[in-house]
């Protein structure tokens, strides 16, 4: 029997509960649906819709069925139509007529709104730990590279030397961006739209502030309307995966052109590459490649929901259901390759040697000799003049720089001894540069942020009704 069969009579075509269900995918809510329907019976009781023995039965009605969906014993009714319809169905199996109050004052609009916010600040939360981890990773590799060095590059063409720690914490800075993009965005989504009914509130005494207190929300929404049409939680989620994706992707690319025979920077751990089927010899770097191509869908989900949302009125439309998949789709593969990634990271076998030998090349110091020149007051256009001019010449004629230098007469043999290989990498001395004293510094500092979000990630852990629904709920 339909929820509706009172006004449409019970004749839903199958290919339209085909086409409409959304059960086999939002079966993964279940244990916010539950979460969500024990705070709002607690809040009809308060505001005395329900008896205690009525809300007893409730209760004890939810955890069964919150037990059989753990142990896998839920049986799901092919007229189920999506997590909220079999759960209420069930409880009125198992409640009687009792059964029939669950849903008092509430819409599955504001209940669906509701479940996907605990869903997402929940599932962001475990991500931003799974970064936090990764970042981890690039520190302890950090801090075992010392002072090894290897090109920094720009246009992919060698630029100036950098130490590895340097290179390595890049890409952790950049993770702590997402993280501050994901805390904010789970701030931001810290608003229970349970209250808000179909689309209006209600003629009922609800008690929408303490159902959203009870729910560990900041506060309740301000406006029917906009709580059970507003996505924009599960766009800010999305773009926020994407771009977490977009500077996996990056790390991947870099895995895979430093582990080339061309670059042979790194050396990936048999664990985390993988072989052919066909090549005996090859080793490849898949779990890399994977975090790249990943990219792509991710970015996918996010473009796909901001035009799902783009044209619709006010308030909710059927359109809505649209956000679940690229949301679970972009939680479920971001979750799969930072753990993949930090192991790569971890266990990588960085060729120290290999890259000391690509950055000791004498033109890396180009600048270096600039600089010694503007040092003796000479303008630095001019002196990046002379030193291009001798680099070129040094190519041009095939005569070592080092010989033209010495031979130059603002230059000399002081200034050659700054092309000898790691001369250069030592005389980055600025804040943030790639040097060594900078970079110990930088560590430090690295160190104190990850502890910043630490606490700041736990904060939300604390927050979290339940834990996920186990993986048997979530798999069909
Ligand atoms: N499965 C629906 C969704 O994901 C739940 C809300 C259904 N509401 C409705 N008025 N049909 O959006």
């Amino acid at each position: 029997m339909t929820l509706w069969h009172g006004r449409l009579g019970d004749g839903t075509a199958d290919v339209v509960m085909r086409f409409s269900t959304s059960l086999e995918f939002d079966r993964r809510l279940a244990a916010d649906d539950l979460d969500a329907s024990r705070a709002h019976v607690r809040g009809l009781s308060r505001s005395g819709l329900l008896t205690q023995d009525e809300l007893e039965r409730l209760l004890a009605a939810l955890d069964q069925v919150d037990r059989e969906l753990v142990d896998g014993d839920f049986e799901f009714s092919s007229e189920d139509e999506d997590i909220h319809t079999a759960v209420e169905r069930r409880v009125t199996e198992i409640a009687g007529d009792t059964g029939g109050k669950l849903h008092t004052g509430r819409s599955r609009n504001d209940q669906i709104a509701t479940d996907l916010r605990l869903y997402s600040r929940r599932e962001l939360t475990r991500i931003a730990h799974q970064v936090l981890a990764l970042q981890e990773a690039f520190l302890v590799r950090a801090e075992e590279a010392g002072e090894g060095y290897l090109p920094g590059y720009t246009h992919l063409q060698r630029a100036q030397p950098v130490l590895l720690a340097h290179h390595l914490l890049a890409h952790g800075w950049a993770l702590a961006r997402d993280i501050d993009r994901i805390l904010a965005t789970v701030e931001r989504m810290d608003v229970s739209p349970l209250g808000a009914g179909a689309l209006a509130g209600s003629s009922l005494p609800l008690v929408p502030d303490s159902v959203s207190e009870e729910l560990g929300f900041a506060g309740r929404f301000e406006n029917s309307l906009d709580a059970v049409s507003d996505r924009d939680f599960v766009v800010e989620a999305l773009f926020d995966l994407a771009l977490l994706g977009v500077h996996l992707s990056r790390i991947g690319e870099e895995m895979v052109i430093w582990s080339t025979e061309e670059f042979g920077f790194v050396v990936l751990d048999d664990a985390f590459a993988t072989g052919s089927s066909m090549l005996p010899q090859k080793k490849n770097p898949d779990v890399a490649e994977l975090a790249r191509g990943k990219s792509g869908r991710l970015i996918g989900n996010l473009t796909g929901l901001l035009a799902t949302l783009k044209g619709l009125p006010l308030s909710y439309n059927r359109d809505l259901q649209e956000d679940k998949e690229p949301l679970f789709d972009s939680i479920e593969q971001v979750g799969l390759a930072l753990p993949a990634l930090a192991g790569l990271i971890s266990t990588a076998h960085f060729e120290a040697d290999r890259m000391e030998e690509a950055a000791g090349g004498a033109a890396m110091a180009a600048v270096d000799l600039a600089e010694w020149l503007v040092e003796r007051g000479i303008p630095f256009r001019q002196a990046h003049a002379v030193v291009g001019g001798l680099v070129r010449d040094s190519i041009e004629r095939r005569v070592p720089l080092e010989e033209l230098i010495a031979a130059h007469p603002a230059l000399g043999t002081e200034a050659v001894a700054l092309l000898a290989p790691g001369v250069a990498v030592t005389r980055r001395r600025t804040p943030g540069s790639a040097g060594p004293a900078p970079v110990r510094k930088q560590i430090e500092r690295f160190v104190a942020r990850l502890d910043v979000d630490r606490s700041r990630i736990a904060r939300w852990d604390d927050r979290a009704v339940v834990p996920g629904p186990s993986p048997d709920v979530a798999a069909h």
